[in-house]
């Protein structure tokens, strides 16, 4: 069982397939407006942020209310980890205090030393390589629009970035096409693409990178997009914006797509620039789905990495 989560391919396609039933099972129970078992009762999450967030903080902190335990915030202000106080230390702290901690982080190997001298289990909120809660409730919100998730096209245009990262391994893994439209030189990483061909090949799933938008999107059935500088990079964003232009997401591309294509954007979203007003607002889009789904599968995380 896993006992961190780091990455998005730290499940196995049975164990993830367990925490999108998880995450459905206290989805409809929070819609019929059932009152969740407090199975979390006295028990903390430590909330490390480096970076900003709405979506990932909110969704834990509010998970772990309705679970009966509570969550802990802590930013780069509160503890300034790595300078203040070294990341091994916060570690060994923290393993004393909460029960699970979840760190978003500038460098990946952040979260990787966090996993190493804590006796308490670390998720990834998100560092520079990988955002694989995100990826659980994408795959939970194109479940539940297709179905199944087997077989499913999903194509991603613009920065092969963290949330391409985890969105082709999680995909590989559960058995979703997924095909990654960049300019040439924002791939995703080779070694993140090796490890998701990989998996691809273990589960028999389909990856393809390409550097036509409309090659990606043709016959898809959900086209994905992330912004074009992410958090960290937004000194180049200048610099990127006419590189990515081409990549932008709007009706014209789209309807390349499946007519009953999914819109699906990790958020925030900078309209106008990675994808228009009219696709990101427009009847396909799904992105307040996937961010409601931020809830429901990291509730399910939590309880798995916590046996309860
Ligand atoms: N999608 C996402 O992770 O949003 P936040 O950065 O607001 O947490
Ligand atoms: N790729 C974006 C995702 C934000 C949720 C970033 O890292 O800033």
């Amino acid at each position: 069982m896993v006992t961190h989560y780091l990455s998005a391919a730290d499940l196995s396609r049975s164990e993830a397939e367990a925490l999108l039933e998880r995450a459905q099972a206290l989805k409809a129970e929070w819609h019929n407006g059932g009152h969740p078992q407090p199975l979390l009762h006295g028990q903390t999450l430590a909330l490390v942020f480096e970076k900003p967030s709405l979506r990932t903080r909110v969704a834990f902190e509010a998970g772990m209310t309705q679970l009966g335990g509570t969550g802990s915030y802590l930013s780069a202000n509160d503890i300034d980890m790595g300078g203040r106080e070294s990341v091994p230390d916060v570690a060994r702290n923290l393993s004393r205090w909460v029960q699970v901690i979840a760190a978003r982080v500038f460098k990946h190997s952040t979260v990787e030393i966090l996993s190493e001298h804590a006796t308490i289990p670390v998720i990834n909120a998100l560092s520079d390589r990988e955002h694989p809660c995100q990826a659980l409730a994408d795959m939970l919100t194109l479940l539940e629009h297709r179905g199944q998730l087997q077989g499913t096209r999903l194509a991603y245009v613009g920065d092969g970035n963290n949330v391409c990262h985890s969105l082709l391994l999680l995909g590989a893994i559960l058995g979703v096409h997924v095909t990654v439209a960049c300019p040439p030189d924002y791939r995703p990483d080779p070694d993140v693409l090796a490890h998701a061909e990989r998996l691809a090949s273990t589960y028999a799933t389909e990856i393809r990178i390409t550097t036509v938008p409309a090659a990606a999107v043709e016959g898809a059935d959900a086209v994905y997009t992330d912004v074009w500088a992410s958090m960290g990079q937004e000194h180049e964003a200048a610099r990127r914006r006419p590189i990515f232009q081409p990549y932008q997401v709007n009706a014209e591309l789209l309807k390349l797509a499946q007519p009953d294509a999914l819109v699906m954007h990790c958020l925030p979203a900078h309209r106008g620039e990675e994808i228009t007003a009219q696709v990101i607002d427009g009847p396909q889009s799904v992105v307040f789905e996937q961010a409601e789904n931020r809830l429901h599968v990291q509730k399910a995380l939590v309880l798995t990495l916590l046996n309860c």
